[in-house]
């Protein structure tokens, strides 16, 4: 595997969930591929789970990691074409990502959206851009538009809890007091359509995804009525994307509760505002798989780098 930059890098995401699960087994067995490697792990923006758990699985699999902070320690980066350079930005894309090439195998990127310019974010210039001028496999640690490694790990947790042919699986917004963006969302839609479930996104009108993501997936938008008989609710706040990085609700009664949870398995990628996205009692209780789902943010990490070395020269 040359890069993994979203859902669509995935040729089989049973094998790819059963490889993980493998791993999560015995995480050391593959130490030797990564010897004498280095991954570079870049970050536009904060985190927690992502950094450690993509340092973690590297270390895992041998590998040597550099971080860095692009937000405050780099120089300002300009991704677009002939631009006359004059302003804030001191390096372009074209020459830090060959530097940077030549000090890793592997550049795993962060880089949200900005919400303020649709048409830039689809444009994944960062990403893009890396993955267009490094000479290196890239690693999206979540773009613009999508957050695959975070996908990859709730698949795995859904398989770890799963006990039904055909599980419902609810995606349902949550209220926030920011415009967050659609990368997990939309990651974890394009991860529900290559499974066999009965997946519905519930949300209030106005916050529909992109629809060449969403595609033919069912929304729903009473939430009570889409929560009936769910075995796994996912819920996550995204802004809305008609109407570009805007907040239009943040009515607490989209929030997640035990009462409504009922007995279904409570799921979110964290970082989580409790008791506005969703209630103590359910992120206190024994419903909710978001811890796991950080622990599995590893060996999503790990199969991933594990199948990128298999494939260096
Ligand atoms: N879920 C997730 O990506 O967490 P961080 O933003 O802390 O990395």
């Amino acid at each position: 595997m040359k890069h993994y930059l979203s859902i669509k890098d995935i040729d089989s995401l049973p094998d790819w969930v059963a490889e993980a699960r493998t791993l999560k087994e015995n995480p050391l067995l593959f130490q030797e591929l990564g010897t004498n490697k280095t991954i570079c792990l870049l970050f536009f923006n904060n985190s927690l789970r992502t950094r450690l758990s993509t340092q973690k699985a590297a270390i895992n699999l041998g590998l040597e990691v550099v971080v860095m902070n692009f937000g405050n320690e780099g120089w300002a980066l300009e991704f677009e074409d002939g631009t006359v350079m004059n302003q804030n930005k001191s390096e372009h894309i074209k020459e830090a990502a060959q530097v940077i090439s030549q000090y890793c195998d592997i550049v795993a990127i962060r880089a949200f959206a900005s919400l303020t310019d649709k048409t830039k974010d689809e444009a994944e210039l960062v990403l893009n851009g890396f993955t267009k001028y490094a000479t290196v496999p890239v690693v999206n640690m979540e773009s613009s538009v999508g957050h695959p490694l975070q996908a990859l790990a709730d698949a795995i947790t859904l398989a770890e809890h799963n006990t039904k042919a055909r599980p419902k699986v609810v995606l349902s917004w949550a209220p926030h007091p920011k415009a967050l963006p659609h990368a997990v969302a939309n990651s974890f839609v394009e991860m529900m359509q290559l499974q066999d479930a009965d997946f519905v996104i519930t949300q209030p009108k106005g916050y529909e995804l992109d629809p060449d993501i969403t595609k033919n997936t069912k929304i729903e938008h009473d939430q009570q009525k889409a929560l009936q008989d769910a075995d796994f609710v996912y819920v996550k706040n995204w802004s809305s994307y008609n109407d570009y990085g805007k907040v239009l609700s943040q009515d607490p009664v989209w929030m997640m509760t035990k009462e409504k949870l009922d007995k279904a398995k409570f799921m979110h990628c964290l970082p989580v505002r409790r008791n506005v996205v969703v209630e103590d009692a359910i992120l206190d209780g024994n419903q909710s798989l978001a811890i796991e789902q950080a622990n599995n943010r590893t060996y999503a990490a790990q199969l991933v780098l594990k199948k990128i070395l298999k494939s260096l020269p």
